[in-house]
This record gives C-alpha cells, structure tokens and sequence, in this order.
C-alpha cells in the first residue's frame, strides 16, 4: 500500500506535523500506523479460538503460507510455518510461489516487502493494519527527498549512496533503489556500507541511526566524528554544509522505541545482580549500550548464540521481550533474562493477536481476501531494484562476538 505523503516540506521549517492517533482508531495512510480493522473480530474470550485457527489453517493448507516474526506473541507464532528475523522471513516469503496467501505476521513494512518480493499471482495479508512501525514512521517520503535536495545543494548528493534499513516503507526503499541505493536488514548492514562504500563516498543511512552508527563504528572502524545526524525537524536538517562535507556516514534521526529503551544503567545493573552474565542486544540499541555488551547481532543471531550457549551460562537479552520469554522457556538450562527492568515489548508487533489471526484466516478460508497489503507499481519496481541489491550481498554475521 503506497500512498500520498501528507506531511509538509521540513527544511528551514518545523516539525512535520504527524497527527496523533491511537492505534487501530482512525486512519492514518500517510504512516505506517493503519486503519481500523474492518469486520467482526472473534472475542479475545473465545475458547475456541486455538481450535478456529487450527480448522481455518487446515482448510486453508498449501494456498497459504504463514509467515511469524519472532517479536510475535507465542499464540500467533504456534501457527506460523516458519518464523524468522526480517531477513530470513524476506527470503522465505520469496521462496513459496505456490502460495496464493501469505499470510504476514509481524508489521506492516515486512508485509510490503512480502509482497514486493512475491509474485503478482499471491496476495499478502496483514492480520491487524495497525501493525505498523514507530522507527518506519520516522522517514516520510518527502522528508526525504527534502534531505536529499539539502545534499544536493551541499554539492554531495551525487557522492551519496542511500541505504535503509528493511524497518522503512516502501516508498523509502523505492527511493533508494532509484538513487543507486540498497537495502539492508541488521544481519547484512556491514556488506551494505561495504556496498555502498565501493559506489560512493557517503553514505546516507535511513531511518536507524543507532544501526547506522553501530555498523559504521563497531564494524567499519570509522569514528564517531565521521557520523553525522541528519534531523528532519531541524531547520536544514540540523547540519551546515561543512559538516556534509566532511562527514562519511550521514545517519537519518530515527530510532526504535524498544531497543531504544535499553541504557547503560540497565547494563550496569544486570551486571551486578548477576556476576557473570553475558550481555547480549540486538545493533538496534544505543551506541553506549552495544559497547557495553559482550555480543552484539541480529535476532536470528541472538537465537543462534542462546541454542550454541553452554548450560550452566548466564544471558541477560536487549530486544523485544516476547523473544526473551520465549528464549526463557526453551533454554531452561540456562539463565536468560530481560536486560531491562521495565517490561517492554513491541506495541505494534502486539496488535497481531490469535483474534486478529483467526479473523484472517476465516476469511481467507471463506474466500474473502482481508487486509491486504498491495505495494504499486512503480514504488514495487524501485523497492525491488533495492531489495535485489541487499539479496545479492555477500554472507551475513554478528556485529560483535
Ligand atoms: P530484525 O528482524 O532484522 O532483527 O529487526 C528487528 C526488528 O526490530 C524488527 O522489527
Ligand atoms: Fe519497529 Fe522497533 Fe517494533 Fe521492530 S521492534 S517493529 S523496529 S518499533
């Protein structure tokens, strides 16, 4: 779903006006957050709800294919035929053209890119359009093309590669891949900058600055005075000309509200609580706070490090908590905590509930197709031109091991 970006021009301006909605009131189609969700919804109360979802699923069989991002709550992910970080889920959705549905369970920017890598004859739906993404939220199409004319006129668009982060609209990606530009996911975000770096003499990374710095720092060995934020509510972006000219990486001021969370304090406290503890968080997080830690990696690599951990061995974990408990659970030979103290888990990956399943899944069983997500035609093409890109990179790993 692309649409018209209602916001105003933020050079030498204020801030872009972004109306407050709750979540799954109204309609927002400028942003990833939706609309409502059209229909009735089974109760939350249903007992039978497992059973619905069970028969729906069964009637449904190889037409559709589930798909489960693992900040997924564990009564959606006991349904899906394969979980993933967003890489891997890409990759999987890419990988199924016998099904007709796919059926996304994550938020709506890994929808789009279900349905950018799909064929035209499969349909990707989106359980609650609600599920949207704060830190896609935080670069708007003509926010940025707003900066991009600012680096024009800096004289350093044209030395500029655009990277973004899987976690941005389509229209984000699209504007990369028209730019000479590419995507990246946390599990390939040093052989994007590795790309660019070979095409270009900047980069201008979107919409994670905290990625972006941790990737170029922790992993390209830049300073941090080579970075430079990029504030689309700052008069000029916040920079001068001197500063787009100097600096190598130009990192868009976005962040994720979870990882976001997690600071120093609470590393220092995990620390003392339980002497010997690994610390383990996702590049997502805080500059300060991935220096910290002791592993740093993408969610499959949180995953990975837990099931190849020794028992006996100690984890406290920065990412979404529904992973966590998860993780938690199935290592009961270890210890695995939260590295917060306050319970944080991802409100939009939450709308995603067994109702919100169920309700698609009767529908699609029923053969009424809801919730879908349809990328157009022109974003589709440029999206993919980056996409592509990401795909065709080399090998993945860990930020810091
Ligand atoms: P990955 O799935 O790439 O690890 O990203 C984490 C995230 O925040 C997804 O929304
Ligand atoms: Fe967006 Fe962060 Fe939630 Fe991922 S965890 S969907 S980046 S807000």
């Amino acid at each position: 779903m692309t649409v018209t970006d209602t916001g105003q021009p933020t050079s030498g301006g204020p801030a872009t006006p972004l109306p407050l909605l709750l979540l799954g009131r109204d309609a927002d189609p400028a942003s990833e957050r939706g609309v409502e969700c059209p229909g009735d919804l089974p109760a939350a109360s249903d007992p039978d709800l497992v059973e619905r979802a069970r028969r729906a699923r069964e009637a449904l069989g190889d037409r559709a294919f589930v798909l489960g991002h693992h900040y997924q709550r564990d009564e959606v992910i006991q349904f899906a035929d394969v979980t993933g970080d967003s890489f891997k889920l890409a990759k999987d959705a890419a990988a199924r053209p016998e099904a007709e549905f796919i059926v996304f369970c994550g938020v709506h920017f890994m929808a789009e890119s279900a349905d950018i890598l799909t064929g035209d004859h499969q349909q990707v739906v989106l359980p609650d359009l609600a599920a949207g993404c704060s830190m896609a939220d935080m670069a708007r199409p003509l926010q940025v093309d707003d900066a991009w004319t600012r680096l024009g006129d800096a004289g350093v668009a044209e030395s500029t590669v655009p990277i973004t982060y899987m976690n941005s609209s389509a229209d984000i990606k699209a504007f990369c891949g028209r730019h000479g530009g590419a995507v990246c996911t946390s599990s390939n975000a040093r052989q994007a900058l590795d790309w660019a770096f070979e095409h270009g003499e900047k980069v201008l990374f979107l919409p994670d600055q905290h990625l972006g710095r941790n990737t170029a720092v922790l992993q390209l060995g830049l300073s941090l005075d080579d970075c430079l934020v990029v504030d689309p509510h700052k008069p000029d972006f916040g920079v001068t000309d001197d500063e787009l000219r100097a600096a190598r990486v130009l990192l868009w001021k976005g962040h994720c509200s979870v990882h976001g969370r997690f600071s120093l304090e609470s590393v220092a406290d995990v620390r003392e609580r339980i002497p010997d503890v690994n610390v383990l968080v996702h590049p997502e997080c805080k500059n300060e706070v991935v220096t910290s830690a002791d592993h740093v990696g993408s969610t499959e690599y949180i995953i990975k490090t837990l099931a190849e951990a020794p028992a006996g061995s100690a984890w406290a974990i920065g990412t979404e908590l529904n992973l966590v408990k998860r993780l938690a659970n199935e290592h009961p030979d270890k210890t695995v905590v939260f590295l917060d103290k306050t319970v944080c888990f991802c409100s939009t990956m939450n709308r995603i509930d067994l109702p919100h399943l169920v309700w698609a899944l009767e529908n699609l069983a029923e053969g009424r197709v809801v919730n879908r997500i349809e990328v157009d035609d022109d974003t589709e093409h440029w999206a993919r031109v980056a996409l592509d890109r990401m795909l065709a990179l080399p090998g993945t790993g860990a930020v810091k091991s």
